[in-house]
């Protein structure tokens, strides 16, 4: 299949650009496009045989259901059984924006696009290329991450075209997905309502509107939890591991300073290229093979955008370990800190 890329203006996407993309996942294709935490890879979720063909281009088990993205608050009702009051509340706070609900779904979804589930994960993203397609589509659209199964989300159309290039229709360049890590996922069919996975949007900021909000142990765990604990599909699933193994430092900053020196050292006896994942603040304290900032520890929503991106970079560079610094968990800390903490597979070390 010929991958077409269509550059679009993403404050302000040309017409007949969205409606090319539009008209190919009318037609049951795959569209990846950007939204403001990572580039999305859509079919219409209403059309089994486009989500089937989705899950086939990312080569993502059938276990793990995408989310279904809207354009307006609106276009949820006829997806669920009911909109909670909760719902109600937290879309009017944090929509168009990074934090996705899960509802009990209607008779409307296909049950490939809730992978067999009794619930649905609605968002409406806050991107104009995002917004202007599914619109233009006229049809919810289902849209995982646009990167193969296992690699880190895609925040650029480089990163899809690397993954993806030949195995989907088309691409629209919109430049870089700014936030950088994916959305939040809030369960709003148990009670308390959940947490699932920590996102754009912080926890402190969702619990400020719904205060009964409480984490699921899975986001801040330190090790694999048991299957029967996990609650959302997408927990059960390997994600985000590059190549190379990576060890994560956890502890107060000298002592994981001091760690990543120590263990820098040591690798390097062994022969083995060392990468380190450090921050401005700490990136001239290492002497390794690549040494990488994800940027500064006084922003770490700048830290939340360069992760992935740093990621994949490092993971090219055929390193044999990566180390990677720990963050606090707190704002969008609490997402980095949950991916590097999968990407290490819970290789954790605590220094002291
Ligand atoms: O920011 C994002 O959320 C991006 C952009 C493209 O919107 N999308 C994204 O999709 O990250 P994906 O498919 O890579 O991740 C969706 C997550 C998975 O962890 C999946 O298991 C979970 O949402 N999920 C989907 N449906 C669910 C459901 N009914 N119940 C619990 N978790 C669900
Ligand atoms: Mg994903």
């Amino acid at each position: 299949m010929k991958t077409l890329v269509l550059k679009v203006n993403p404050a302000n996407p040309e017409d007949i650009k969205i409606r090319v993309a539009a008209e190919i996942i009318q037609k049951g294709g795959l569209v990846a496009f950007p939204t403001e935490t990572v580039y999305g890879l859509g079919a219409d979720a209403l059309n089994a045989e486009a989500v089937l063909a989705l899950f086939e281009a990312k080569q993502r088990p059938l276990d793990n259901p995408p989310i279904v993205h809207v354009a307006d608050k609106t276009e949820v009702a006829p997806l669920v059984k009911v909109v909670p009051k909760k719902a109600e509340l937290l879309m009017e706070k944090f929509w168009p924006g990074p934090l996705t609900l899960i509802f009990k779904h209607s008779a409307k979804v296909p049950s490939v696009t809730t992978a067999g589930l009794d619930t649905v994960a609605v968002r409406m993203p806050n991107h104009p290329v995002a917004l202007a397609l599914i619109k233009a589509t006229q049809r919810p659209i289902a849209a995982p991450s646009a990167n193969l199964a296992g690699k880190p989300s895609p925040t650029n159309a480089q990163h899809v075209y690397e993954d993806l290039n030949g195995r989907i229709n088309a691409i629209l360049d919109g430049g870089v997905a700014n936030i950088g890590v994916e959305s939040t996922v809030v369960d709003l069919s148990t009670n308390p309502p959940m947490l699932l996975r920590p996102g754009g949007a912080p926890f402190e900021a969702l619990k400020a509107v719904l205060p009964e909000l409480v984490l699921h142990p899975f986001v801040q765990a330190e090790k694999e939890l048991a299957l029967e604990k996990t609650r959302s599909p997408g927990m059960r699933h390997k994600h985000y591991a590059p190549k190379a193994p990576v060890v994560l430092i956890e502890g107060n900053l000298p002592d994981v300073v001091a760690k990543i020196k120590e263990l820098t050292e040591s690798y390097r006896a062994e022969g083995k290229k060392v990468g380190v994942l450090s921050t401005d603040e700490t990136k001239n304290s290492y002497r390794a093979y690549s040494v990488k900032s994800l940027g500064s520890r006084s922003n770490l929503a700048s830290i939340a955008q360069n992760l992935f991106r740093q990621l994949r970079k490092i993971d090219a560079e055929n390193i044999d370990v990566i180390i990677a610094e720990s963050v606090p968990s707190e704002g969008l800390g609490l997402a980095v800190m949950n991916r590097l903490r999968k990407a290490s597979g819970y290789h954790i070390i605590k220094a002291v």
